[in-house]
């Protein structure tokens, strides 16, 4: 006799390293959101990945990298995924609805953790598309806001509407009361958010490295410009992206670091490009 309980445990785990789907929300039409359970022993540090996936046609994992957007004191997991059309993972991921379960590998790992940078005064999140979903995650750690006075978050993407997960996430912080208790009125002031479009329209235009070299940014807001006394960058974006602002960076006299060897800014690729 195989008890109740114990039967139960075994037709809920259909797929190894089950986690079930608890809300999902679709922003674009190749951009959306999902939320599922965390495992009760998974451990990680704000702005780290895992993998994650669904059982593919042959019945094996087909798992992908995701960066956990979600800050390590939520309960569950989030997720910001891109619709690939013809993406193995993507095109069945973006079907899932609350109740399903996907697979999670428990194992986070990542460069873009605040224990990869030195101390600082400010500190930049330089993103394009689905690569503000670490720093979704690090936006929302009160610990990022104990190493930094302030935090500048860049995201650019080619239309407006590609940037509303980041706009509303944002918004909903600069009105969290818990921040606002801990940091008080001051908070929405340390938090500063500067996203441009490049293919359309909006009141803020431009690719990030352009609105750094051009200084616009450093006039749009007020700042002085990056310099390595004072300011740190996590960088996340396509190859190219990442190439070019690496560079933008150093030439501001900043360095890239690692885990092992904390720096003034470090870099992880948001996917892997086509023939990279
Ligand atoms: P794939 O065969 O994996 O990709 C097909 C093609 O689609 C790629 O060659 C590339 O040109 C394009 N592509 C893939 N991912 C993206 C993307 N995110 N934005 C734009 N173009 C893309 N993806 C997310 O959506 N959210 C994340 O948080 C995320 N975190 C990642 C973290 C790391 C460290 C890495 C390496 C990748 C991450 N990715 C993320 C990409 C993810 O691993 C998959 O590539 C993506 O889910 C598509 O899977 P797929 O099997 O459908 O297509
Ligand atoms: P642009 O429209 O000028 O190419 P993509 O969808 O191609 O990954 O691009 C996402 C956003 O990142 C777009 O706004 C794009 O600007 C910008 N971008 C792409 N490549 C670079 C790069 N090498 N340097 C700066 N911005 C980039």
């Amino acid at each position: 006799d195989i008890p109740v309980a114990e039967a139960a445990k075994t037709a809920s785990k259909t797929l190894p390293d089950a986690q079930t789907v608890t809300a999902v929300k679709h922003w674009t039409d190749s951009l959306f959101s999902f939320r599922v359970t965390r495992p009760a022993s998974l451990r990680f540090r704000s702005g780290e990945f895992v993998m994650i996936g669904l059982l593919g046609d042959n019945g094996k994992p087909l798992l992908r990298a995701y960066s956990i957007a979600s800050p390590n004191w939520d309960e569950e997991l989030e997720f910001y995924s891109i619709k690939v059309p013809d993406g193995p993972l993507t095109s069945k991921l973006q079907h899932i609805q609350p109740g399903d379960e996907i697979i999670l590998r428990p194992k986070p790992v990542g460069t873009l953790v605040l224990d990869a940078l030195l101390p600082g005064k400010r500190l930049w999140f330089l993103a394009t598309g689905t690569g503000i979903a670490p720093f979704a995650s690090l936006m929302r750690d009160p610990e990022t806001y104990e190493r930094y006075e302030q935090v500048i978050m860049m995201h650019t993407c080619r239309t407006a509407e590609e940037l509303t997960y980041g706009r509303e996430l944002v918004e909903n912080l600069k009105h969290d009361p818990l921040l606002g208790e801990i940091y008080g009125e001051d908070f929405a002031n340390r938090l500063v958010y500067y996203p441009t479009t490049t293919r359309e329209e909006s009141p803020l235009m431009g690719r990030i490295t352009d609105n750094l070299t051009s200084g616009k940014v450093f006039t749009d807001l007020g700042l002085p410009p990056i310099s390595p006394e004072t300011d740190r960058a996590m960088v996340c974006g396509s190859l190219a992206f990442n190439v070019d602002v690496k560079a933008v960076l150093e030439g501001f006299g900043l360095h890239e670091g690692a885990n092992s060897e904390p720096r003034e800014f470090v870099v992880e690729k948001a996917f892997v490009g086509d023939g990279v």
